[in-house]
């Protein structure tokens, strides 16, 4: 059981207590609330928009008695319609592992993942299992390494339109493949060849293809672009907004890196060691890096500048630094659409930068 309390201007009110255990929740339920802590008086969320994803107190675990190991703590989020919400940290820190969760592949130890209000962590039934596997889809990383070597452009584009029979005949699903080839940038003569024969870019291409060819209406892109050249990154950047504009699709797009996702983020989630460690707007985490792991990310981005980019000093972070033997920590609303996880003295401290009352 979550408790939650809303701060008002005289009072603590408790609200009542989003009860999201698997257990409880049945999947035509719909979502409750996402809640946070509220320490100023705006409300959250408040210009209202669609949810389309909506993490909620989750726990991700592997292995089993000695050997569990928790890879992600309590992650709760919510990304809008339409919206490329980035998902950034250091390699390990549970990023792909909460993808894998919301594609249904990782379970969840706790919390729950709804998509459009229902509930698809959990048990499902075929149906539903089927309907959320179309609607949700993955773009991964390494292009040579998530494709089938063996098997022909074509196939692979076509997998997800045979297991799901999305087309009326075979002319159909042709033409299908055809124009999603063609929308990625690739040629219909490519759809005989194999992985192997194509760059890294060209392969992104045709991962890209093979997601949006199932006219999906969310996709965790997995760092699509960490894998290929600098040269081509902005490439396949252009490709997935100009679907995303086409075809009003909303993305959690995950990163190692803060640089990368600066201009393509609507908002940005830091997370540390499974841990979800500030959520803010794009321009509001660059202006207001409030959470000494965000600050170190930024400081490791590089300056344009030889010169400054020799002489800077990288801040490194410092879990020690933090002591929550007393005052435990939680991920709170501080105003301007951005959630900083802290202790109360911590949330205080950082709400003083935020307003510009103290420097440090
Ligand atoms: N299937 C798995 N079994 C055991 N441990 C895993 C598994 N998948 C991920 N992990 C562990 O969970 C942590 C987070 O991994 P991951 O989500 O892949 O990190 P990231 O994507 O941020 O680099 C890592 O310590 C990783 O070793
Ligand atoms: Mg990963």
């Amino acid at each position: 059981m979550f408790k939650f309390k809303k701060k008002t201007e005289n009072e603590n009110v408790e609200l009542n207590s989003s009860e999201v255990t698997s257990e409880q929740a049945a999947p035509s339920e719909v979502a409750p609330e996402l809640v946070f802590k509220n320490v100023s008086n705006e409300p959250i969320n408040k210009d209202n928009r669609e949810v389309v994803v909506s993490v909620q107190h989750v726990d991700i675990e592997f292995g089993r008695g000695k050997k569990k190991f928790k890879a992600v703590t309590d992650a709760s989020f919510d990304i809008y319609k339409g919206e490329t919400f980035s998902l950034v940290g250091e390699s390990g820190s549970g990023k792909t592992t909460i993808g894998r969760a919301i594609m249904r592949i990782n379970p969840c130890a706790a919390g729950n993942i709804y998509f459009k209000g229902k509930r698809i962590s959990g048990k499902l039934s075929n149906e539903e299992k089927r309907e959320f596997t179309k609607k949700i889809q993955m773009v991964f990383q390494d292009p040579a390494a998530s494709l089938n070597e063996r098997a022909t452009i074509d196939y692979i584009v076509s997998e997800g339109l045979y297991n799901f029979h999305l087309y009326k005949d075979e002319k159909d699903r042709i033409a299908k493949v055809e124009k999603i080839i063609n929308e990625v940038g690739l040629l219909p003569e490519h759809l005989t060849r194999y992985p192997h024969e194509f760059s890294g870019g060209q392969r992104q291409r045709v991962g890209l293809a093979r997601a949006i060819v199932m006219e999906p209406e969310f996709i965790v892109a997995d760092e699509p672009i960490s894998a290929l050249d600098v040269s081509i990154r902005a490439q396949i950047l252009n490709l997935l907004k100009k679907f995303q504009e086409e075809k009003g699709l909303t993305y959690l797009f995950i990163a190692h890196d803060l640089s990368i996702v600066r201009f393509i983020s609507d908002r940005i989630a830091v997370i540390h060691k499974g841990r979800i460690v500030e959520i803010a707007e794009s321009e509001e985490l660059f202006n207001y890096p409030l959470h000494p792991y965000t600050r170190s990310l930024m400081s490791a981005i590089p300056v344009p500048d030889p010169q400054i980019e020799k002489n800077k000093t990288l801040f490194v972070y410092d879990p020690s630094i933090h002591d929550y033997s007393v005052h435990k920590p939680e991920l709170v609303y501080i105003g301007h659409n951005h959630y900083i996880y802290g202790n109360e003295e911590e949330i205080q401290h950082y709400m003083a930068i935020r307003e510009g009352k103290i420097s440090e």
